[in-house]
């Protein structure tokens, strides 16, 4: 549909992109120092149990074994005190009256402000608000109407969450709406708390995860103000697996036995089987997508994809542009974030995507739990 004006507002097209960065770091060394000495700690409290084979003792951690195994080199986090001590084992975030925002509110603000000075827009602009991510702090009202009112923005807002899928999903949400006319001006947050819902004490999974919050301005092509991607098609896809699963939620209190700490109240992986099952799952979706734009592999200048791991990112590469890809088509950025969860590729599209010129193509594709994997084909206008 164009206007009297001839602009096209029926092709949504992304205007502007936002990153908020948490301050303290976590170094590989740094987050094995504090799991050893609490292993050493369990398994010298635990000794008689250990020796007597009803417990079993914690291994160590490595930084050579977490560089190797995922790429990962540190991760940004919203509290590292509480992750650094042995005796504490996770973030510790300061409570929260229910007059003030909620912190991933606040985190999706700093984040939202940025894609909106990069869109040229003003908040007030703004009417959808998808706050997008792996876990959502309270359960109700949504965390996307608070952010609205914080904002200033009119129209609606909601919360949905697909894992590390979240944020293709919502993109493919608002670039719908934006194509239908239910929304002008869309913003969607990923707020990822990764820290809080991320098992410290276990050694397979203690590196994996960082905090972030990425913001994506969507809005009709027609009515850009600056440089921008039209979003030429969405494709999203989901198939049930287990294999990586959290079991909290609001039936927990409703269950006998349920209420202490357990291993399962935290994010939990078979990641081997994660590996095998997903990369065919993804390298496919993506071959489908491509060939049913008709986008050749040789056309695709960038790859922005899901931020978990580094061998599983240069194994899509691979099998997607049929050849290696070279560091600035598939930019990684795992090595300073560790998994983001939703926010991953979008931090990877944010941060590099101002060097391609009209006419270039690039595919932002996120996979996780699920499983589910979303691809978003865009071009440069
Ligand atoms: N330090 C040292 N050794 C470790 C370790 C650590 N932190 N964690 C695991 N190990 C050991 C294991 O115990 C195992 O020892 P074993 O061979 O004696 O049994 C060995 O290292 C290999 O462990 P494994 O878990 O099989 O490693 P991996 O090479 O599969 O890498 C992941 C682990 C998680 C990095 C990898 O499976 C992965 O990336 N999966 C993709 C899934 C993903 O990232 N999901 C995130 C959500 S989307």
């Amino acid at each position: 549909m164009r206007t009297a004006r001839g602009k096209d507002m029926t092709t949504p097209a992304i205007t502007g992109t936002g990153v908020y960065t948490p301050k303290e770091i976590i170094t590989n060394d740094e987050l094995v120092a504090a799991f050893n000495t609490y292993a050493e700690g369990f398994n010298a409290e635990n000794a008689g149990a250990i020796a007597a084979g009803k417990v079993a003792a914690k291994e160590l951690s490595s930084s050579e074994f977490i560089v190797n195994a995922s790429g990962i080199k540190q991760r940004y986090v919203m509290d590292r005190s509480g992750v650094l001590d042995p005796d504490v084992m996770h973030p510790i975030l300061r409570a929260r009256d229910d007059a003030e925002p909620a912190i991933m509110a606040e985190m999706a603000l700093a984040a939202a402000n940025r894609a909106l000075a990069a869109s040229g827009r003003d908040p007030a602009d703004v009417d959808l608000v998808i706050c997008a991510a792996s876990n959502h702090e309270r359960a109700y009202p949504a965390i996307a109407i608070e952010i609205q009112k914080l904002l200033g923005a009119g129209g609606f807002a909601f919360d949905m969450n697909v894992a590390c899928s979240s944020a293709t999903f919502g993109i493919q949400a608002a670039a719908d709406m934006v194509r239908a006319g239910s929304a002008r001006c869309a913003l969607i947050v990923n707020p990822e708390i990764c820290s809080a819902h991320l098992e410290w004490r276990d050694r397979d999974c203690h590196f994996i995860f960082g905090d972030v919050c990425t913001a994506t301005i969507v809005e009709p092509a027609g009515v850009a103000k600056g440089a921008h991607f039209v979003i030429r098609s969405t494709r999203c896809a989901t198939q049930f697996s287990n294999n990586i699963r959290n079991n909290n939620g609001y039936l927990r209190r409703t269950r006998p036995g349920q209420m202490q700490d357990r291993r399962d109240m935290q994010f939990m992986q078979e990641g081997r089987k994660v590996f095998k099952e997903v990369l065919p799952l993804v390298s496919k979706h993506i071959a489908r997508h491509l060939d049913q734009e008709g986008v050749t592999a040789d056309q695709l200048k960038r790859l922005w994809l899901h931020q978990a791991n580094k061998s599983m990112n240069d194994f899509i590469g691979r099998k997607v542009l049929g050849r290696v890809p070279s560091p600035d088509e598939q930019p990684n950025i795992l090595q300073d974030y560790a998994n983001t969860s939703s926010a991953g590729s979008i931090i990877a599209f944010s941060k590099y995507c101002d060097d391609l010129i009209p006419g270039d193509t690039g595919l932002i594709c996120s996979f996780g739990a699920g499983y589910s994997v979303g691809s978003v084909l865009v071009e440069r206008a």
